[in-house]
């Protein structure tokens, strides 16, 4: 199986951002995490800086929209060169019609469930998408706690996907650290997004390395 590690920009710094994504050479994606205010409680950034870190970086660049609205605005992520978007099922209208948008521009299209959302209702989506992101910290903030209590949601969507014949990538993000990406690969993950995992080490491009073996390990047993 592949792995794919994606390290969050959002625990970097912000005035260096084409810095700090070429100190990590080993990432896979880079993970931006867009947030509006009002579908979380946090502000981060939108699509001019968007715009600006795909034209700072060969790696490709995964865009989670955290925001209301996402049927008119992810879209435009992908337009601008987002090779990966992912809209919120809470903040939807047209679940399907947003994948099919995303798509429309070339890109891949992810669907995201906050901790308190059940997969059961979003298994006739699953057909529409690239990659399904089952959150394991609630929304809005790096360096929180990982929830193990969404472990359970990633064994299902990895058993719900095989039972369907479905090659949807399936990604955790939140709290995801060397100690806790075993678990996730286990339960059936392929790709991870760490935000203080990779920013807050010493050694950014050897954390991304590090996570990567260790879920490697994880996949072998
Ligand atoms: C949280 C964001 C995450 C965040 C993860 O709402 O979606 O991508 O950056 O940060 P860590 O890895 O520090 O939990
Ligand atoms: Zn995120």
């Amino acid at each position: 199986m592949d792995l794919r590690i994606s390290p969050s920009i959002l625990a970097a710094d912000f005035a260096r951002l084409a810095d700090e994504m070429s100190r990590v050479p080993t990432a896979d994606w880079f993970h931006v995490d867009v947030m509006d205010q009002h579908f979380v409680p946090n502000l981060t950034l939108g699509l001019p800086v968007v715009d600006a870190l795909v034209a700072a970086t060969d790696t490709p660049i995964d865009c989670h929209l955290m925001i209301e609205d996402p049927d008119r605005w992810a879209p435009r992520y992908a337009e601008a060169g987002a090779r990966s978007v992912t809209v919120h099922a809470e903040a939807a209208a047209d679940i399907p019609g947003c994948a099919r948008d995303i798509r429309a521009q070339g890109s891949r299209a992810g669907l995201a469930l906050k901790p308190g959302t059940p997969l059961a209702d979003h298994l006739d989506h699953l057909a529409h998408f690239d990659m399904l992101l089952v959150m394991t910290v609630e929304p809005g903030f790096g360096g929180q706690s990982f929830r193990t209590d969404q472990l359970e949601k990633v064994r299902d969507a990895r058993r719900e996907l095989d039972a369907r014949g479905l090659e949807l990538w399936v990604q955790v993000d939140g709290g995801v650290d060397e100690d806790t990406i075993a678990a996730c690969a286990e339960a059936g993950a392929d790709t991870f997004v760490a935000g203080s995992a990779v920013y807050g080490a010493d050694d950014p491009a050897a954390a991304v390395t590090a996570l990567r073996a260790a879920a490697a390990r994880a996949c072998r047993h």
